[in-house]
């Protein structure tokens, strides 16, 4: 066991269609922590996937997974003002995108994720820090993935550079319960799964096994 706080885990939301995302909502919503709009879902529904995810779980911690590019507070006020918590903005955005973004979502008391694909540097992160901003989400691309993208001790002592930094660290891409263990040294605020759960045959024993692994490796 170890001495970190507990992961949550978060439900990504990533079908074409809006219908099945709101079907798996309802059956998985209260086997998670955080519910995620995730960027195909958003792609193909646009923002009216947020609005009804929020009316579906009034309560629940939601997420915008725009992956924000540009044009930070426009998006910002689309995401927040349809009921999102937090909104992803991709670590390739100018800091300007950032700042923006970041005071739209004070306004509505909420919060913007950094997307931590591809290149990114120590530098930036200090910088996002300096922004004032919190959250990162550490990511494994699905194609990357595809093509036999593993996690490295790299990725390790990325993720443990950015805690040090300050930042809640949520992982994701293709994480499965079996994977969790290789993480056990991180202090990680979030896993944040879509395939495992929603193509599941029984995503709600599937949740159960998340959370197994979950406390057996980090519980108190
Ligand atoms: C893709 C995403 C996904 O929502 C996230 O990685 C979780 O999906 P999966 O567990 O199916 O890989 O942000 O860009």
């Amino acid at each position: 066991m170890s001495n970190h706080s507990v992961p949550q885990l978060q439900l990504a939301l990533d079908h074409t269609r809006l219908d099945a995302a709101l079907d798996a909502a309802e059956r998985l919503h209260e086997y998670v922590d955080i519910v995620e709009a995730g960027t195909i879902l958003c792609f193909s529904a646009g923002v009216e996937a947020v609005r009804q995810l929020r009316q579906l779980l009034p309560e629940k911690t939601l997420v915008a997974d725009f992956k924000v590019a540009d044009a930070g507070s426009t998006l910002a006020e689309l995401a927040f003002g349809a009921g999102a918590s937090w909104m992803t903005v991709i670590c390739a955005a100018p800091l300007a995108t950032f700042a923006s973004a970041h005071e739209v979502a004070q306004r509505y008391q909420g919060e913007i994720q950094i997307e931590l694909f591809g290149n990114w540097s120590m530098e930036d992160a200090r910088n996002w820090r300096g922004l004032g901003l919190k959250q990162a989400i550490y990511h494994r691309g699905r194609d990357a993935q595809a093509q036999g993208q593993s996690w490295s001790q790299q990725d390790l002592d990325a993720m443990k550079a950015l805690s040090d930094l300050g930042f809640g660290l949520s992982v994701t891409g293709g994480i499965t319960p079996q994977e969790l263990p290789q993480f056990k040294e991180i202090d990680v605020r979030a896993f944040i799964v879509g395939r495992a759960l929603t193509d599941s045959a029984n995503g709600v024993a599937t949740a159960a096994e998340f959370h197994q692994a979950i406390n057996h490796i980090w519980g108190k």
